[in-house]
């Protein structure tokens, strides 16, 4: 029995504190897609922890961690990550397998990346520079280079020849970029030695017997469905299906093997870099979104542009994603506010539409509001769903009634304990 967790918006909506929540309930987390563009957070105990590749439910003695093949990987974010996790005692050499079949973020993706960037000047994507676009593209162009090489001895023969192809391309840009390559590489060799001590598994396989044993697992996305290549704001979108069908091409489960959708989303919107975003605000309630919700990039520490639920953004995520239950996070962030807007349709070239049309650029679309009456009580210390204000329980049941999927859980704060289930 496999289930999924997704982001429904443009990322950051909380997956990180969700999948540690819901841990105690699996065998086996594992992640899908995406690199280390991603910063899961968690809390507990009073301490914050980032993740960027490693599956959020590291922490839970009871859990299997899988990186999948859909992940890509950069051996030195990655070391990073394993250090840190040294210094709480974390077991990971039991506990986290990789797949084989994991691409690898070399030094010149990222460089690449920064070039690419450079070059587009104000069309720039608003990348967060990983490598991660760069290194998708040497996935599909047949070119990789994957976890299972460095099991064996000429791994550097075929890292040597894609690099130096990297670096015509780099040139090709016609960029400043200063680098030292040789200092990169030189961290590279460090991050692949330190990789090459945990297993590596065709995590297919390993999934395929899990599941005939009766295991639970939770394949944890990363980014959010809006960012989807096929199916975001392209081009300001990132390089892999953020979206349900990527767990079946990213670990090899069937989709008549996936049970629930878990569906997580932010009781308002936030986007970080570039690209359209109806309902964003540039005024004093966005900026109070910004300061209470602490709303700064955890992987590249930008801060988040923030605007008003877009219902017909969400409905269209849940549509794609099949959700079949719904997560609002960060319900304290809007305690305060006198009204509440949700944007229940676009006024789009003059007509009132409830899709997401191809363009959802300021020139095309306008956002319609419904509003409703906020609440100012502090949810952060309120534990049961009857303790919720009237309000906000009118506003879920107004999205539960919009989006036809049960909202079952409320988080009212970052911490594991700030987590209302309904
Ligand atoms: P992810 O990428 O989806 O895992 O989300 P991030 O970790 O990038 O961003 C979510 C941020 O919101 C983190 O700083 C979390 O600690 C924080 N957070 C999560 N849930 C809540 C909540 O219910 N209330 C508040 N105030 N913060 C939350
Ligand atoms: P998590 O998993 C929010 C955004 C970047 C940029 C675009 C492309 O923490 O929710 P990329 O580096 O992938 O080439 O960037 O996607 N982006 C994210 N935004 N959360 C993320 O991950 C993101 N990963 C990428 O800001 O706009
Ligand atoms: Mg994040």
């Amino acid at each position: 029995m496999v289930d999924l967790l997704l982001g429904l918006q443009w990322g950051d909506e909380g997956k990180g504190k969700i999948v540690d929540v819901l841990t105690k309930e699996y065998d086996i987390i594992a992640r899908f897609q995406g690199g280390p563009n991603a910063g899961h957070t968690l809390e507990f105990d009073g301490i914050k922890h980032v993740l960027h590749t490693i599956p959020s439910g590291i922490f839970h003695k009871n859990a299997i961690n899988i990186v999948g093949n859909g992940v890509v990987i950069d051996p030195v974010i990655f070391k990073k990550e394993l250090d840190n996790l040294g210094k709480f005692n974390i077991d990971f050499v039991s506990k986290l397998l990789i797949s084989r079949k994991a691409h690898l973020i070399l030094p010149t993706h990222r460089l690449l990346d920064a070039a690419s960037e450079a070059s587009k000047g104000k069309a720039k994507i608003g990348s967060t520079l990983k490598g991660i676009g760069p290194t998708y593209m040497d996935k599909t162009g047949r070119n990789g280079m994957r976890v299972g090489d460095l099991e064996f001895d000429d791994w550097k023969t075929k890292y040597r020849a894609l690099a130096d192809k990297h670096e015509a391309m780099i040139d090709f840009y016609d960029v400043e970029i200063e680098y030292n390559l040789a200092e990169l590489e030189a961290e590279f060799c460090i991050g692949v030695e330190a990789l090459k001590k945990l297993t590596f598994i065709d995590s297919e396989e390993y999934i395929f017997k899990a599941q005939a044993e009766g295991k639970k697992i939770l394949a944890e996305g990363a980014q959010g469905s809006l960012l989807d290549i096929d199916f975001g704001t392209y081009p300001y979108v990132t390089s892999s299906n953020t979206t349900a069908a990527g767990a079946c091409t990213g670990l090899g489960v069937a989709p008549n093997k996936i049970e629930r959708v878990l569906g997580i989303f932010k009781a308002y919107t936030t986007r970080v870099g570039s690209g359209p975003f109806p309902t964003e605000l540039f005024d004093e309630d966005g900026a109070t979104m910004g300061r209470v919700g602490n709303e700064f990039g955890a992987t590249t520490g930008r801060p988040r542009r923030c605007g008003w639920l877009d219902l017909v953004a969400l409905k269209y995520a849940v549509q794609i994603n099949g959700v079949t239950e719904l997560m609002m996070m960060k319900a304290d962030v809007l305690s305060g506010f006198k009204t509440i807007k949700v944007c229940t349709a676009y006024d789009y070239k003059g007509e009132k539409i409830q899709h997401l049309p191809y363009n959802i650029e300021s020139e095309y679309v306008t956002p319609v509001y419904t509003e409703m009456k906020g609440w100012a009580k502090d949810l952060t210390k309120l534990t049961k769903a009857e303790e919720l204000p009237p309000a906000l329980n009118d506003y879920i049941s107004f999205l539960e009634e919009q989006l036809q999927v049960p909202i079952k859980i409320v988080s009212v704060g970052p911490d594991r304990l700030q987590t209302i289930h309904r």
